[in-house]
């Protein structure tokens, strides 16, 4: 099973923003291979549907891979079991959260702590899903034990895993401290599966330096990509040898967003995920701190929209 090619590029795993809004925005640019949904929670899964569910909702899924959280091994196979059914590219399992709500239960990154759970959380999940690649996205662990994140990432590949995303930080990094490219390149020597570098890809070029320093097999990227959803056709411009194609029109940018967000969501979780959506969107401008406190106070999207256009015009910088 070929997980993707070398080279290929990911839209990270973040929750209120990997959503299909967003991904049909950076499909609309291009470059960008495959897309992570939101972490989706193992014991909700099994009651979510496609039709109602906000979680479940897609243009398309080959690209898709969607990404479960719990440690419960028969809940996580229920869910990727499930999920898999939505012939997704893929099922990935979060081992890599650092939120204390999330650890407290013992998942996401609490699950690095625990290789024997970790072992058996994703032998359930290899043995429900055959037909499709099956990934683990950790952080380098709760401390900076080389050894032990060697050992963490072999007992991923031996349960079968198709490919492994290194999110290069600890868990007490959280998510500000400088990513530690040097630990995606000792995993990725230290194993045949292809590994996938998350952390600071902050300009198209970062991503070319990671995967020159590291060797990894693929870039994920999180942040930049809710910033710049045009990132991905950047970077593939450049590792083609092409300079930086011209930046898009903002505000268009802006109320593309809008229009998918209507489209694909209900009024209310539109508005929540589009007020979200232009707090990050807002930092390539000058005023994009004051656009997104007005924004935060539109009570519909027709609002959001009159706010967008009348800043735009006023051209507050
Ligand atoms: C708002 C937000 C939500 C996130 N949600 C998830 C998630 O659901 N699952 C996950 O594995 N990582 C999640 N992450 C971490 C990202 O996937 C990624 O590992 C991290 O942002 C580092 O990449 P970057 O430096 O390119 O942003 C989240 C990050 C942010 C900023």
């Amino acid at each position: 099973m070929t997980a993707f090619p070398r080279g290929a590029l990911f839209m990270a795993p973040m929750v209120d923003l990997s959503h299909v809004a967003y991904r049909q925005l950076i499909r609309s640019f291009g470059g960008c291979d495959l897309f992570y949904s939101e972490m989706l929670n193992s014991r909700i899964v099994p009651g979510e549907k496609p039709g109602t569910s906000i979680y479940l909702r897609w243009a398309h899924t080959g690209d898709l891979i969607f990404q479960i959280l719990g440690n419960d091994p028969e809940k996580m196979a229920q869910a990727a079991s499930k999920l898999s059914g939505y012939q997704p590219r893929g099922i990935d399992i979060n081992m890599g959260c650092w939120l204390h709500k999330v650890m407290e239960h013992g998942w996401g990154a609490a699950l690095m702590k625990d290789m024997d759970r970790s072992r058996e959380v994703l032998t359930a999940v290899r043995r429900a899903v055959t037909d499709r690649p099956v990934s683990v996205k950790i952080r380098i662990g709760h401390s900076l034990d080389r050894q032990y994140l060697l050992d963490f990432a072999s007992m991923i590949e031996d349960c079968g895993a198709d490919f492994l995303v290194l999110h290069a930080r600890t868990v007490s990094d959280g998510m500000s401290r400088k990513a530690k490219w040097e630990y995606i390149a000792a995993v990725k020597d230290h194993l045949s599966i292809p590994v996938v570098g998350n952390g600071d890809i902050m300009r198209a070029e970062d991503a070319l330096s990671m995967m020159r320093q590291t060797g990894c097999d693929g870039v994920m990227i999180g942040r930049q990509a809710v910033i710049e959803p045009w990132i991905f056709r950047d970077i593939k411009s450049l590792a083609s040898g092409g300079g930086l194609p011209e930046r898009p029109d903002l505000k268009q940018v802006i109320l593309d967003l809008l229009d998918l967000m209507d489209l694909h969501f209900p009024p209310d979780v539109a508005l929540k995920r589009f007020k979200t959506a232009v707090i990050w969107l807002g930092r390539n401008l000058a005023f994009g701190h004051y656009l997104a406190k007005e924004v935060g106070r539109a009570k519909d999207l027709s609002q959001a929209r009159r706010i967008i256009t009348e800043n735009f015009q006023r051209g507050i910088s």
